[in-house]
């Protein structure tokens, strides 16, 4: 897979050859706010201000066609970006995604999007260009994959950034580069999650991550059932007795020559190619929706991939434990007891809880491999859509400064995520009769008990896990994001990897 690069240019703006011209129009501006647009479309755009058919309100979209013979452009597709001083990267890829969802409604073979000279800090540039590149990619996913009835989706048109001239299009191409692979990794995760369970078995989902690693120089390695056995993960094992298909266990390695001994990165992702639930079996409403319920683990192996592709400088570890969860007669019961690998024993109450059981084990090896900062990511609980709803990843973790590094990193890279406390005293809602620990706490605050008993296998090390019940799938259409997989996850991970300076 590899799309188009996008282009930077600081050409004056009459020059651009493009079937739509985009660009980010603040409230309040008049018709000159951008030189010569209104102009260019025949006094239009003033129309439009006047009248208050166009008031620049976020992802509000007007549309005027160019009049004058001396412009390339066919088109000027005014973007609504709000209030003047709420301009920022987060906004700038979402203004991107939703135009470039409409420039390829429009079917446009070329199209540009315009990042205003006076719209964001100079030294901002690069920063805001890769934001663009990134939304302008992420509009180009398309979820109706198995369609066989309707015309094919329009084909990605080539897009160009315009930025400053002067050296804004030195300062913004690379970040445009990054921006456009980013997104394309992004997408790539929505694709695994979009994809239906009976395609994407856990053999299935390890032979495509294996060729999309390996393609970016990253080692991989695919355990079966017998070497997980080896390796004594009872909490995967026992997740996967209920189903036919064999469990695998993805390992990543990003050992870049020259890098330091430590710190390691360990990233561990929950691949649960269909949860029914188990024994403890799900209602069957909204249940097909349980087919994403791999999509942390889709975000580490592809962020695995940007890591690659993008050199981060230091060792990363990706661990990916998958498998099925289903309700089989050899599958696992309320009340029996599992072994993980790091010897601790756990009691299953709910079988439906079995992300935290794969999630174990995970970190566990994780650890074995070496990491030495760890970083899970898991459609984890429903309580936390309760909580933080469809909007907002919730993040737990210790010590706080690791996990206060992973939110910055997260705020830049536009995934939402909120703190949870992880107080001791939850502990105690996991205290089993039989075994050393409960797989389920009860109701109350079930994402943070949940995250507590992910804990008990991180071993001490700095760790945060990221709970994407919410965010990994929209419900409902966004103007930036349609109904589907949001590719959640991949861009804070792959760029976790570049702050180890900052890591205390
Ligand atoms: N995969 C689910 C969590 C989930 C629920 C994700 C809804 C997205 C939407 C997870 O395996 C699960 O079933 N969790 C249970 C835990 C409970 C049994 C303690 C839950 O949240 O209900
Ligand atoms: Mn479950
Ligand atoms: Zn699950």
């Amino acid at each position: 897979m590899t799309s188009p690069a996008i282009g930077c240019s600081g050409a004056p703006l009459a020059t651009i050859d493009s079937d739509l011209l985009i660009v980010p129009w603040f409230e309040g501006e008049g018709p000159s706010a951008v030189a010569a647009v209104d102009l260019a479309t025949g006094g239009e755009i003033a129309r439009a201000l006047a009248s208050g058919e166009f008031a620049a309100h976020p992802y509000d979209l007007f549309v005027a066609t160019v009049t004058d013979r001396a412009w390339r452009a066919r088109r000027i597709a005014l973007v609504g970006a709000g209030a003047t001083g709420g301009f920022s990267s987060d906004l700038v890829r979402k203004l991107a995604s939703s135009a470039g969802a409409a420039v390829r409604q429009r079917r446009a073979a070329r199209a540009a999007f315009v990042l205003r000279g006076d719209s964001q800090p100079s030294d901002a540039l690069p920063e805001f260009a890769q934001a663009v590149a990134e939304g302008l990619t992420l509009s180009e996913f398309n979820v109706g994959s198995y369609k066989t009835t309707e015309p094919a989706p329009a084909p990605a048109p080539v897009w160009i950034i315009v930025v400053p001239g002067g050296d804004g299009v030195a300062r913004a191409s690379g970040a445009a580069a990054r921006g456009r692979l980013l997104g394309e990794c992004c997408n790539l995760a929505r694709g695994f999650a979009n994809e239906p369970g009976n395609t994407l078995t856990p053999r299935e989902f390890s032979r495509r991550c294996e060729v999309l690693a390996t393609e970016a120089g990253v080692s991989v390695e695919i355990l079966d059932e017998h070497q997980i056995e080896k390796l004594g993960m009872g909490l995967l094992l026992g997740v996967a007795r209920g189903s036919s298909e064999p469990p695998r266990l993805m390992v990543f390695r990003h050992e870049p020559p020259g890098a330091p001994v430590g710190p390691v990165l360990g990233l561990v992702g929950k691949g649960i190619t269909f949860d029914t639930g188990g024994i403890s079996i799900k209602p069957a409403d909204g249940m097909e929706r349980m087919k994403d319920d791999m999509a942390g683990g889709a975000a580490v192996a592809c962020a695995m991939r940007a890591i690659g592709l993008l050199k981060a400088p230091i060792r990363v570890i990706g661990v990916v434990p998958t498998t099925e969860n289903m309700p089989g007669g050899r599958a696992i019961k309320p009340g029996d007891v599992l072994t993980s690998a790091s010897g601790k024993t756990v009691e299953v109450i709910n079988t439906d809880a079995e992300g935290r059981l794969v999630l174990g084990d995970g970190l566990w090896y994780a650890r074995q491999l070496g990491a030495t900062h760890l970083v899970d990511i898991a459609t984890l609980t429903g309580a936390c859509i309760v909580a933080l709803g469809k909007i907002t990843s919730g993040i737990f973790g210790a010590p706080m400064p690791w996990v206060e590094q992973v939110r910055r990193v997260a705020d830049r890279a536009g995934d939402r995520v909120w703190p949870l406390p992880l107080f001791d005293e939850y502990r105690d809602q996991l205290k089993s009769d039989i075994a050393d620990i409960m797989n389920t706490g009860g109701r109350p605050a079930s994402s943070i008990t949940a995250a507590m008993f992910i804990k008990e296998f991180a071993g001490g090390l700095p760790w945060a896990h990221l709970d994407i019940a919410g965010t990994a799938w929209a419900d409902e259409a966004r103007p930036y994001l349609p109904k589907g997989p949001s590719g959640v996850g991949v861009r804070t991970l792959a760029e976790l990897a570049f702050t180890s300076g900052d890591w205390t």
